[in-house]
């Protein structure tokens, strides 16, 4: 970044760069800065620890659209490093229960803040009005509780729920605050995917874990980052095996990490099937050797176990990928599965999953461009700030009105940017045009319907959306959590 941007971005006047011990700090980021060809990157790597895989996979419950949940301090037993105190939905340890609804349902949550601290809940992915969507201004004090109230009118997928009020998110998430909703509709039933055992979530997420508890204090370069934990931890447990048949699995991810982004491979090799996304089932299977998969995003494979032999082990694996200074290095075992039972398994991945209605770009009527290379610190105010369009966060301003009902092409820059931004929007789902610049394409999980677009250093993104969900007040931001912390959100006001 440039050092104008930089002086501009920092919030503080040339005299305050001149006080006490910030100025040694300062020029030696500048001398960073010119280290790095112009940009100034202090990317910093958190390794992977594999663990031995012993521990047994579990699925979070399933509760229903009518239920309450309570975030509260919860101390879990399962992760792998004895007792360990973070936050749960329940009081059974991190995370919440799955939430299992149809299209059409109601969803009537009473919601209560056991926290010591403000909380709400944001419905990821969900077209619901706006005062139930969790904005970050709508929260719910410590001891406070909230009826959560609304119809879901949503294509069967993947959806998620987390904490979302300003300055508290990220934390909490770290912390264990995050659960699944699966919806279902009946185009989806009709294709007979697997089920039951053969369904299987998986919440991937990155912790750090000392001293039987989640720590959450992110050092400036953390939050340049986003913050990083060296312990993969599926469904709350670290490092766990399942015991799987002869058979194809659905597996349906979600990457809840507040910034880490995984390339999901099989350590065989094999190829797996994409037939869903964030929005739902993607119109036809798209088989890939990998994937690569933002925080926030959502994948709904078919791995197929069924010509394998009786013992034999398989891992999920995170393959290394191009992804800026502090991310994609390594590659690393996220979970293993272990072919236990013999049996005989008739299902084939249907041809045709869906039907999408495709959008063009000639059904746009307004381009929006959101400028987000411009992100890096402002290290003398001790906190990294990140920007789109040069513009941190503020509740108080409505960054951009839009018509009520209008189809709009937003493009998200990050072209002269060194850090990965997952872009996400509350409210809508969208599609994604194109991509220029860096990856140049776009993944299997990038067709159909998206909440979520990873723009990795050098990319420029261009969706087009629908405002045809509710009018009001909505947020988007990146969901680097620590980046969504330091500034990097917008609103955007629907009428
Ligand atoms: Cu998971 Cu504002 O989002
Ligand atoms: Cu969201
Ligand atoms: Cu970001």
């Amino acid at each position: 970044m440039k050092r104008r941007n930089f002086i501009k971005l920092s919030g503080l006047s040339t005299t305050a760069l001149m006080v006490g011990t910030s100025i040694p700090f300062f020029s030696s980021c500048l001398n960073n800065n010119m280290d790095m060809g112009g940009n100034m990157n202090m990317g910093q790597l958190v390794p992977v620890t594999e663990g031995d895989f012993s521990a047994l996979f579990a699925k979070p419950p399933i509760v229903s659209g009518t239920t309450t949940l309570t975030a509260q301090n919860a101390t879990t037993n399962s992760s792998g490093f004895g007792k360990v105190k973070g936050l749960g939905y329940h009081a059974n340890g991190l995370l919440g229960p799955t939430i299992r609804v149809n299209n059409g349902q109601s969803m009537n949550v009473y919601f209560v803040n056991q926290l010591n601290e403000k909380t709400n809940i944001h419905w990821h992915g969900l077209k619901i009005p706006a005062l139930m969507d969790g904005h970050p201004e709508n929260f719910i004090n410590a001891g406070g509780s909230f009826n959560y109230n609304f119809t879901i009118n949503q294509r069967a997928g993947l959806y998620w729920y987390h904490p979302h009020a300003e300055g508290t998110t990220g934390k909490q998430v770290f912390q264990g605050l995050a659960g699944l909703i699966i919806v279902n509709d009946p185009e989806e039933s009709s294709l007979n995917l697997p089920s039951g055992n053969r369904e299987l979530p998986l919440v991937i997420q990155d912790k750090r874990i000392s001293a039987g508890s989640i720590p959450y204090a992110p050092t400036m370069m953390d939050q340049m980052t986003g913050l990083m934990g060296p312990y993969i931890l599926v469904n709350g447990v670290y490092a766990p095996f399942h015991n799987v048949e002869t058979a194809k699995y659905r597996v349906r991810i979600l990457n809840g990490s507040n910034a880490r982004i995984y390339n999901l491979a099989l350590s065989n090799g094999a190829s797996f099937n994409v037939i869903g996304n964030d929005g739902g089932l993607l119109a036809t299977p798209q088989e890939v050797n990998s994937l690569i998969i933002a925080p926030g995003e959502r994948a709904d494979l078919i791995i197929d176990f069924s010509t394998m032999g009786i013992n034999s082990e398989l891992f999920l694996i995170s393959k290394t990928f191009i992804g800026g200074n502090a991310q994609g290095t390594q590659e690393f075992k996220i979970m293993k599965f272990k072919v236990a039972t013999q049996v005989d398994d008739n299902f084939s991945i249907p041809t045709t999953l869906s039907s999408i209605y495709q959008l063009t770009e000639s059904m746009s009527t307004k381009n929006r461009n959101f400028e987000i290379s411009n992100v890096d610190s402002g290290p003398m105010s001790g906190m990294t700030m990140h920007t789109i369009n040069n513009k941190s966060y503020d509740a108080n301003r409505i960054d951009e009105l839009v018509n009520y009902g209008s189809i709009e092409t937003w493009t998200f820059d990050n072209t002269n940017g060194t850090e990965p931004h997952p872009m996400h929007l509350h409210g809508v789902q969208f599609q994604i045009l194109n991509r220029t610049g860096g990856r140049n394409t776009l993944t299997a999980l990038e067709k159909g319907w998206k909440d979520m677009v990873l723009c990795m250093p050098g990319e420029k993104v261009r969706v087009i959306v629908p405002f045809n969900g509710f009018t009001g007040k909505f947020v988007f931001h990146c969901h680097n959590l620590e980046h969504e912390e330091t500034g990097m959100m917008g609103q955007f006001q629907v009428s």
